[in-house]
């Protein structure tokens, strides 16, 4: 436990040294410790507060102005919905709201077992497919509401043989 926050405070005052002398360089520092962790630990923005001398309600203003940024950390399977209007108007908030209730999670939230991340995206580039989920690299197009639970249970960590 000591060496992971040691490892964290060295990676912080890394990113610091890197860029303390550039134009937006706490942004830069977010993007990074979020390429690394895949999200912005807390005990990394107390750190950067610490060592920019910034306080720490300025740090998070940043990370939650910028919808790229995440507070949490990924899950393992990230399911990108779309949106966009083409996805919107084939009905993907009834898809949106369909894998809320089945997750019980929001947008933007990582489910208690940490098995998906729900994100809301708007488009993925292939609107004639809509409505469009995407988890982690795959396309599901044309999604229908009594389909989402099948699409689910093909990451369920115990799939049964087929
Ligand atoms: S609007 Fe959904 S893929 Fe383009």
């Amino acid at each position: 436990m000591i060496e992971e926050k040691k490892s964290m405070q060295e990676e912080v005052a890394s990113l610091v040294e890197k860029w303390k002398d550039k134009e937006g360089n706490l942004i830069m520092i977010l993007h990074e410790l979020q390429n690394y962790y895949g999200y912005v630990p807390r005990p990394a923005a107390l750190e950067l507060s610490r060592v920019l001398h910034a306080p720490l309600a300025r740090i998070y203003e940043v990370i939650t102005f910028y919808n790229f940024f995440k507070l949490e950390a990924p899950g393992k399977h990230t399911i990108s919905l779309c949106l966009g209007t083409a996805c919107y108007l084939k009905g993907s908030a009834i898809l949106l709201n369909e894998i809320k209730t089945l997750l019980n999670i929001e947008e933007g939230q990582t489910t208690k077992d940490g098995l998906f991340q729900l994100d809301v995206v708007r488009c993925l580039g292939c609107c004639g497919l809509a409505p469009v989920i995407k988890i982690d690299d795959k396309i599901y197009g044309k999604v229908q509401k009594n389909q989402v639970m099948g699409i689910l249970s093909e990451y369920a960590e115990h799939k049964p043989e087929v």
